[in-house]
């Protein structure tokens, strides 16, 4: 996942602002059942670009989604609570695997299930297809990351040295076998 940084990164930005007109208010609980997920369009991504800023030191561009959401094997799936884009996930059906490029989730929206959630409509999207794997590299610094694949049932495949090219850091390679 996020193997390079194909364009120039972003200054992060804090997302402690207030919420918008139809955000769930602060605080309030998101469960699952009231989760909505559609497909990411490109005018969706002035909002991940927020979240995407908030959750990664060195966010992808506006131009690289844009660009992701023309690359036909690639899904991008949008959680939504309310009218509000409060996480995603970005992936590629390559022969016959599943390939995770991109997943987040704005940090007031957070430890409520919502990336579970994402992960497990790529789970079933894979079955759908008959993809056999899902793939994914992830920081080894980022154990929280971690803890979520595994309690889905990924295995770590071994550590890729130097992998992000923007800090050098190791990425664990971890898969889920269907
Ligand atoms: C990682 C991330 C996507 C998790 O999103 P989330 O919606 O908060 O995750 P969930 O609520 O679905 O968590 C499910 C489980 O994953 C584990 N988990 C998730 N975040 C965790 C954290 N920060 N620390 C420890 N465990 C964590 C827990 O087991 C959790 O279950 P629990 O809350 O019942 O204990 C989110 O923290 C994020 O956007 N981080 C920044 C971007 C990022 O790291 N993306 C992944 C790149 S590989």
């Amino acid at each position: 996942m996020r193997p390079d940084i194909k364009a120039k990164p972003e200054t992060v930005e804090s997302s402690d602002e207030e919420p918008r007109e139809n955000e769930c208010p602060r605080g309030s609980p998101v469960s699952e059942t009231v989760i909505d997920f559609r497909p990411m369009l490109p005018s969706d991504v002035e909002w991940v670009m927020e979240i995407e800023r908030a959750s990664f030191p060195y966010p992808w561009s506006q131009a690289f989604f844009y660009q992701e959401l023309k690359v036909s094997c690639a899904r991008a799936v949008l959680a939504l609570a309310g009218q509000r884009a409060i996480g995603y996930v970005i992936y590629w059906l390559v022969s016959g695997e599943i390939d995770i490029h991109n997943l987040a989730v704005h940090p007031r929206y957070r430890r409520r299930g919502v990336a579970r959630a994402l992960l497990r409509s790529v789970i079933g999207d894979a079955k759908v297809r008959g993809a056999g794997r899902i793939t994914l590299e992830v920081r080894k610094s980022n154990t929280g990351a971690q803890d979520l694949y595994r309690s889905l049932g990924f295995a770590e495949q071994g550590v890729r040295k130097g992998y992000y090219s923007d800090d050098g850091e190791d990425a664990l390679a971890m898969a889920l076998d269907l």
